[in-house]
């Protein structure tokens, strides 16, 4: 069986080869990422291996498919870069990594509220060039403050239990509200509106759907409570950037740490510093000090790593021997 390995990154083949001795897949490594352009590179294969940043739109899907495409597996657990209902439709299967490490992503958003907050990101930079001043550095306790947790899944409820722990306060809003996670004192479900009102920090953990896309808007911020951060690992689109730029320009939010961004399939993962930035929404924000963004790191643990060349190439095997993805790690619409 041969995978068209698309989008490969430094930090991931050495991981794959390695669990890949115990497969023995054919696996051709591209660096490009997949879109319809570039769907003709995986002319040879059946299996179509992609990351975050692909467009595996309906063009793309059906130019894989008349190449023998018959199953993508993705190596991430968010699956809004791929039309499912056009895969579902073409009889392309997709199978996914729901949990690699939900532990690598809450324990990275708690490090950029603490690094915001306490502007350590700042410090760094200030005592390496011998300057040993503390002012503008003062921060909050997190002790005693409210954090709303919006999604409460595998990612969500680990950033709730953990900054309960801190001593926060911790208001969650889910779809599905997770019974378990209102035993602890310090946590409770709310409505959405009474987050926004609310919380000190409110950090985004739910999937980008059509449902969610822009979910925190210029009508949200400006009903904020006044200098309340914004913290996102989710998917950049559940933000308005734009509107967030504004929010931030005119002091209503306190600051934001973004790992994902909704334009970043232009410059994320890319070394572009010797190019002229066109994304004055993105130009902007990286000029507020009161602003942290890294390039959709959250994941990124040699245990993360681990658990995703594992999984993606055991959906590949259970693939082969059954002619199915295993249910929990297969995507459907509906
Ligand atoms: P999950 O599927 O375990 O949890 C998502 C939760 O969101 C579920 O509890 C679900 O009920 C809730 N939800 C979905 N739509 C909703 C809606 N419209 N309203 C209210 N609640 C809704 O997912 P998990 O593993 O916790 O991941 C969350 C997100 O984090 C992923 O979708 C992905 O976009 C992002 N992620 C980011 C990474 C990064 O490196 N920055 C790495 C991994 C995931």
């Amino acid at each position: 069986m041969k995978i068209a390995f698309y989008d490969t990154h430094k930090f991931e083949r050495p991981i794959f080869d390695h669990v890949n001795k115990h497969h023995q897949f054919e696996i051709e490594y591209i660096e490009s990422r997949l879109t319809s352009s570039t769907a003709v590179l995986a002319s040879e294969c059946e299996v179509v291996c992609s990351f975050v940043n692909d467009k595996i739109d309906e063009s793309c899907l059906e130019q894989l498919k008349e190449q023998g495409v018959r199953l993508i597996v993705l190596r991430s657990a968010g699956f809004n870069h791929v039309d499912i209902s056009a895969a579902n439709r073409l009889g392309i299967q997709v199978g996914r990594v729901p949990g690699y490490s939900p532990n690598a992503v809450a324990e990275y958003t708690v490090g950029l509220i603490l690094c915001l907050n306490r502007k350590i990101h700042k410090s760094y930079h200030r005592v390496r060039e011998l300057n040993f001043t503390l002012d503008g550095l003062v921060g909050f306790d997190l002790k005693g403050k409210v954090v709303g947790v919006i999604g409460t899944g595998k990612i969500g409820k680990l950033v709730a239990e953990i900054l309960a722990a801190f001593g926060c306060e911790i208001l969650c809003f889910d779809q599905f509200p997770n019974t378990e996670l209102e035993k602890h004192s310090r946590i409770r479900y709310a409505e959405f509106n009474e987050i926004c009102a609310h919380a000190d920090i409110v950090s985004l953990h739910i999937p980008l759907t059509p449902d969610t896309y822009h979910l925190l808007n210029k009508d949200y911020f400006s009903r904020m409570k006044p200098g309340a951060y914004i913290i996102n690992t989710g998917r950049g689109a559940l933000i308005d950037s734009a509107a967030l730029s504004d929010a931030l320009k005119n002091g209503h939010v306190g600051g934001a740490a973004l790992d994902v961004y909704e334009e970043e399939e232009a410059v994320f993962f890319q070394d572009v510093s010797d190019q002229v930035l066109q994304d004055d929404v993105l130009a902007r924000l990286l000029t507020f000090p009161n602003v942290l963004i890294s390039s959709h790191q959250a994941f990124l643990t040699k245990e993360a790593l681990e658990n995703i060349a594992e999984t993606t190439l055991s959906n590949v095997d259970e693939f082969v021997k059954t002619g199915q993805v295993p249910v929990e790690r297969r995507v459907s619409s509906v």
